[in-house]
């Protein structure tokens, strides 16, 4: 009988410490993994809004947080590729943060996943679209069908082809190069 009460114990002891100290992400990638395939969606709205008026707004997932922390500090933004993306400073420290919160080595997402896969470990490209992975999944389309493309300009215009990129979703099967 002590034995048995032991016993139940500590497997209550390790069920309760499991719930308490495993990280919630990871139980909720287990018991929905398939929702998990793609990379989790803007849910941002000030991150929606300023960040998607040049192009999409870009899901976090898709970077590393040394790549936002390049890219989201206030001198870089003042020169963001050519443009000026200034932001006062509660809504630079807001986006900045909600970026490195959701950046792509915190995510359980898959693509995600295979992006810090196929980065060095001192690897933070300000581009996406200099990720080995995403560069690879796109060095069979010809330069005539995006930069020579007016209804597409440049491989940074995911939206363009990617009929669900609004929603996060980059699949093959929703793919249609205009
Ligand atoms: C005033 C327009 C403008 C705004 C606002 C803007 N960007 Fe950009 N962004 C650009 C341009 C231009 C490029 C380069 C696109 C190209 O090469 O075709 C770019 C490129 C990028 C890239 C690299 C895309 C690639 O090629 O992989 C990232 C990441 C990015 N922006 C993030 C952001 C974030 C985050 C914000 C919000 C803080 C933001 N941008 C706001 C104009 C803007
Ligand atoms: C010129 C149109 C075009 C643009 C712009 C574009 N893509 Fe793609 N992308 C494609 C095509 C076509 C494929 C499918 C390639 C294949 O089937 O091998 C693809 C494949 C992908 C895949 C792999 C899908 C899968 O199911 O394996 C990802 C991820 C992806 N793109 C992300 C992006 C992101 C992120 C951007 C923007 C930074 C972007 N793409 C911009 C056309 C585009």
């Amino acid at each position: 009988m002590k034995k048995f009460s032991i016993v139940t114990l500590t497997f209550l002891a390790a069920l309760v410490s499991i719930g308490t100290h495993a990280e919630e992400s990871v139980w909720d990638w287990l018991l929905s993994f398939k929702r998990f395939k793609e990379v989790a969606p803007v849910i941002n709205s000030t991150y929606k809004e300023e960040c998607g008026s040049c192009h999409l707004a870009y899901p976090p997932g898709l970077l590393p947080s040394a790549s936002w922390q390049k890219l989201l500090n206030k001198k870089a933004l003042a020169d963001h590729f050519g443009d000026s993306a200034e932001l006062d400073e509660e809504t630079r420290k807001e986006l900045e943060l909600y970026a490195l919160d959701n950046a792509a080595e915190k995510s359980y997402y898959k693509r995600p996943r295979k992006i810090m896969a196929s980065l060095g470990t001192d690897e933070a490209p300000l581009r996406i679209t200099e990720i080995p992975y995403i560069r690879e999944k796109h060095e069979d389309i010809p330069s005539e069908k995006i930069k020579g493309n007016k209804k597409v300009g440049s491989l940074s215009q995911c939206d363009k082809c990617h009929r669900q990129a609004q929603n996060a979703s980059f699949d093959d099967d929703t793919v249609l190069i205009p």
